[in-house]
């Protein structure tokens, strides 16, 4: 599952798994809540802080939703279709519910925050609506609802990072973790609705996220993912000590808990990742070469439509720079095809785009108007559906042929590669991640999960490199 998550973080469209605590052991004779999560690893990620809050409170965890008192559904805004799935979802709680008279649904996240009191007008049995900046306020609602009134908490926070609650890893692997280190989002794109989901932009304290990170590391964890719609802004200050730190700084200390502990991040803005980012990644081996940099379309004109404040020739500039300091970086993307008033020259722009950058992984959707966001105040959603899905169909087509090309140039190759679980194919092969996020099957051996091992690669499929454990004595040529 967090495989999944891992793989997909940006792809909150495609199916939201369902996790549930299983964290929790000691359950007995308390109320038992189950959660499940949809959207982006910044939700996943708030999840486990609420499954920290309601663990502090006294409840329990359950993974099997007909047996809670409390379900929680943490939710997505990001397209139409995340909306359908959640809704989906929901009648399945309405029948447990049913069953169960006592039962609370809550809805949290960026569906309770755009939607607000609105939700509990179109989905009667809900009992809970809370947005994402006030989680701390779940207990004091959750006797609100046993009262049998209706709950509602959306008040977004200039200033809520969570900084001091120790999440609660759900289905974890033990291996690898995400850690949140802001909230929010300044930049308003005119497609996107999480400025409005998840409010301004604040950064979390440097000293808990470092702190965070290391006692991950010393339970055993071997990589952490700092979080950020913008990770390249994120600045703490902390005026007492004078002291001003930058994503590059925060990444360096986080890199130095151990070159044991590997250091990822999503995501990037082009506009905004720094040469200084550049070179740390580029500093520290257990940084790890590869960069999430979502484009949205090649086409200058329409990236000043979506507001995304540079053009196709800065966004290139941004991609040789990284190129030219970090030459084996991976690099991946997020598309939309069919922003309003793209035309099929537009659309050219993006496919010839796709064909310069070779994106070792891109994220592609058709565009989804989503209510309240610039564009959809602004502009016309003016391209047929059918043209949309054929203008996303002609990029994955084309995106499919560098990723495959991508794989195949690194059969006969060596990696350094941190193992994370057993394969979900066969119990007697694990899997692991390169540095540039590719994931490599190997046969098992007595090789552990949190374990670095050096994996020559002899073959590939479009999403997997097939290799064989070397000793590390063996390890030339080498990758990382
Ligand atoms: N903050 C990141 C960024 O700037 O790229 C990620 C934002 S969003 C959580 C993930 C992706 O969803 C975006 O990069 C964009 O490609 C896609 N997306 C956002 N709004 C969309 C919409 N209205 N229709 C289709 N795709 C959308
Ligand atoms: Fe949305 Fe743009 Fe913020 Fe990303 S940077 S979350 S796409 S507004
Ligand atoms: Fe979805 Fe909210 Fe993340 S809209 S993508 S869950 S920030």
């Amino acid at each position: 599952m967090l495989d999944f998550v891992k793989a997909k973080e940006h792809d909150e469209a495609r199916q939201g798994e369902a996790f549930a605590g299983n964290a929790l052991a000691d359950s007995q004779n308390k109320k038992l809540f189950y959660i499940e999560s949809y959207g982006c690893a910044m939700n996943f990620a708030d999840s486990e802080v609420v499954a920290s809050i309601l663990h502090e409170n006294g409840f329990g965890a359950t993974t099997d939703f007909t047996q809670a008192d409390l379900i929680f559904i943490n939710t997505c805004s990001i397209r139409e279709k995340a909306e359908q799935t959640v809704r989906r979802r929901l009648t399945e709680f309405r029948k447990a519910k049913k069953r169960n008279p006592g039962m609370l649904v809550g809805v949290l996240g960026c569906m309770a925050e755009r939607l607000k009191a609105q939700f509990l007008e179109e989905e009667k049995l809900v009992d809970l609506v809370v947005g994402p900046d006030a989680y701390r306020t779940l207990p004091g609602l959750i006797e609100e609802a046993e009262t049998g009134q209706k709950a509602v908490n959306v008040l977004l926070s200039r200033d809520e990072t969570y900084a001091d609650i120790s999440p609660i890893r759900l289905n974890s692997n033990g291996v690898t973790a995400f850690v949140s280190i802001m909230r929010g989002c300044n930049n308003m794109c005119s497609f996107c609705v999480v400025p409005f989901t998840r409010g301004r932009e604040r950064s979390r304290d440097a000293h808990s996220i470092i702190n965070e990170c290391k006692a991950l590391f010393d339970e055993g964890y071997r990589e952490v993912t700092l979080l950020g719609q913008n990770v390249d802004s994120y600045y703490w200050v902390d005026e007492q000590k004078d002291e001003r730190i930058t994503f590059a700084m925060l990444m360096e200390q986080v890199a130095l808990i151990s070159p044991l502990l590997r250091v990822r991040f999503s995501t990037s803005h082009p506009k905004d990742i720094t040469d200084e980012v550049l070179h740390t990644i580029a500093k520290y081996e257990n940084i790890c070469n590869y960069i999430h940099l979502p484009v949205q379309s090649g086409s200058s004109r329409i990236l000043q439509l979506m507001n995304r404040t540079y053009s196709r020739e800065w966004y290139i500039t941004k991609v040789n720079r990284i190129k030219e300091l970090i030459p084996d970086c991976g690099l991946s993307t997020d598309m939309i095809a069919g922003f309003c008033t793209e035309t099929e020259e537009d659309h050219q722009q993006s496919l010839s785009l796709l064909e310069y950058c070779k994106y070792d992984l891109a994220y592609m959707y058709f565009y989804s108007e989503r209510p309240g966001t610039l564009a959809a105040r602004r502009f016309e959603d003016d391209v047929p559906l059918d043209v949309k899905k054929r203008r996303l169909q002609e990029m994955i087509d084309l995106h499919r042929i560098h990723s495959l090309q991508s794989m195949q140039r690194d059969v006969g190759k060596t990696f350094k590669i941190l193992v994370e679980g057993s394969s979900k194919k066969n119990e007697d092969e694990l899997f692991g991640r390169t540095d540039q996020n590719k994931v490599v099957v190997f046969a098992k051996g007595n090789i552990k999960p949190g374990q670095y091992v050096y994996t020559k690669i002899n073959s590939c499929t479009a999403g997997t490199l097939i290799g064989e454990v070397i000793p590390a004595a063996d390890k030339r040529p080498i990758i990382n």
